[in-house]
């Protein structure tokens, strides 16, 4: 698997020769002006909740790639009124995808569209392919249910949100580390805005006082899992 940063929580997903978008939200990330995002190619559009810094950009990506949007049932059916096809999930489903086993798991957060639409219960996602397990968080606070997940999975990597004030902060993201049995973690959903502004070598020290990595990727680069 590779991931690709494209800022604040959008992801680039390449595995089993199909290409994943996650929560994309870059045409008006002034930190992510670099990225050709009108260009992005997509099989997929994974959406952990309806926030608009996580689906700002799912509907020209969707209409021009024909993407599947794979989501919970609210979002699905917002998109599917809107022309888009879509993959309906919830809470601890898994569903076997074409490009691996994709599970859709708790997040502690709200997930209001923009246009005040209810958007289900937000989430994360659990991908296993290749041979690797990947947890994406999504926006979320800390949770027991990670604990669990941690006994359920055994994971590869961890993308996990470190800016605090709408999620955990790196500091509980640590802990977050500890609970999911992972000590690799990619670090997303920070710096974007005035609220989420961190300081990138107290995050990295955070981690590794307790044995961990926190990767932070410049925008755009990649890494392999
Ligand atoms: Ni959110
Ligand atoms: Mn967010």
């Amino acid at each position: 698997m590779t991931i690709t940063y494209y800022g604040h929580a959008s992801l680039g997903i390449e595995t089993a020769g199909k290409r994943l978008v996650v929560d994309p939200f870059i045409s008006k990330n002034e930190l992510a002006q670099h990225i050709d995002w009108q260009n992005l190619a997509a099989d997929y559009i994974l959406l952990t909740h309806a926030h608009w810094d996580h689906v700002l950009d799912v509907e020209p990506i969707a209409a021009r790639t024909g993407a599947q949007l794979i989501s919970n049932a609210e979002i699905v059916d917002y998109y599917a009124k809107r022309g888009l096809k879509g993959h309906p999930m919830n809470h601890g489903g898994q569903w076997n995808f074409d490009f691996g086993l994709l599970q859709y798991v708790h997040a502690i957060h709200s997930s209001g569209f923009a246009d005040g639409t209810y958007g289900g219960n937000p989430g994360g996602f659990v991908l296993q392919s290749r041979g690797k397990i990947l947890y994406i968080a999504g926006d979320t606070a800390l949770s027991y249910d990670m604990k669990m997940l941690g006994t359920q999975w055994d994971f590869d990597l961890l993308v996990l949100p470190i800016g605090d004030n709408f999620t955990m902060g790196y500091a509980t993201a640590v802990t977050a580390s500890e609970w999911l049995g992972c000590p690799r973690v990619l670090g997303y959903h920070y710096d974007t805005f005035g609220y989420i502004e961190i300081d990138h070598q107290k995050a990295q020290a955070a981690f590794a006082s307790k044995g961990k990595a926190l990767i932070l990727l410049p925008i755009g680069s990649s890494l392999a899992v």
